[in-house]
């Protein structure tokens, strides 16, 4: 991030609060159903899913832990490099839990890809997908996405927890961005 020298971007809206808040009950309501019962584990993919993870837990009706992972996909910018590596977690024992995975976008696919076929390894129950935003055409390696928020446009988006270089995380809303973007 450059503390300094802030270019102007200008952003449109694309998905606003209520929609968002609607469509995140709709999604809790179904994972609760699918989940209740089970040894879940929620595991969030930072730093992006903090924000849509911290209200879909909140309406979640069921018992679960969370966890976190931490990955580099993306450096600076709007493009993927492709490169995959594993940062940190999750701390918990996965082996025969229940695990949905949350992460606020899926782009190219090669995060959860990764994610799904790294977590197997430790033999948990069952792995399940959760991405609030998708975008299918964007994809490199196809993915069996289990809950999707918003199917989206091939454009790059901010806000809700999704950053560009690090601005716009706390945004309340989704947005598309229109310039200065590298
Ligand atoms: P994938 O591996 O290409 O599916 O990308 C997943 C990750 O890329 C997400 O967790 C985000 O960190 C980042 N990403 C992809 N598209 C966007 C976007 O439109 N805005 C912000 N981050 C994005
Ligand atoms: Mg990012």
């Amino acid at each position: 991030m450059d503390w300094g020298n802030q270019t102007m971007q200008s952003l449109i809206p694309l998905i606003n609060e209520e929609t968002i808040r609607k469509r995140i009950g709709e999604l809790a309501a179904s994972i609760s159903d699918d989940f209740r019962g089970k040894e879940t584990i929620i595991i969030g993919v930072l730093k992006g899913a903090m924000v849509f993870m911290a209200d879909l837990i909140r309406s979640l009706d069921m018992e679960f832990r969370c966890d976190f992972i931490s990955l580099s996909s993306y450096g600076e910018g709007t493009d993927s490099s492709g490169r995959i590596t594993m940062e940190y977690g999750p701390a918990s024992d996965i082996k025969d839990k229940h695990l949905l995975i949350v992460d606020c976008v899926a782009d190219t696919g090669l995060t959860l890809h990764f994610l799904v076929d790294h977590l197997r390894r430790e033999n948990p129950r069952v792995i399940k997908t959760c991405a609030l935003l998708n975008k299918e055409g964007r994809r490199i390696q196809p993915l069996d996405l289990n809950y999707i928020g918003f199917n989206i446009p091939d454009r790059f988006v901010v806000g809700y927890g999704l950053d560009l270089n690090e601005r716009y995380r706390g945004l309340p809303y989704i947005a598309y961005i229109t310039e200065g973007v590298d």
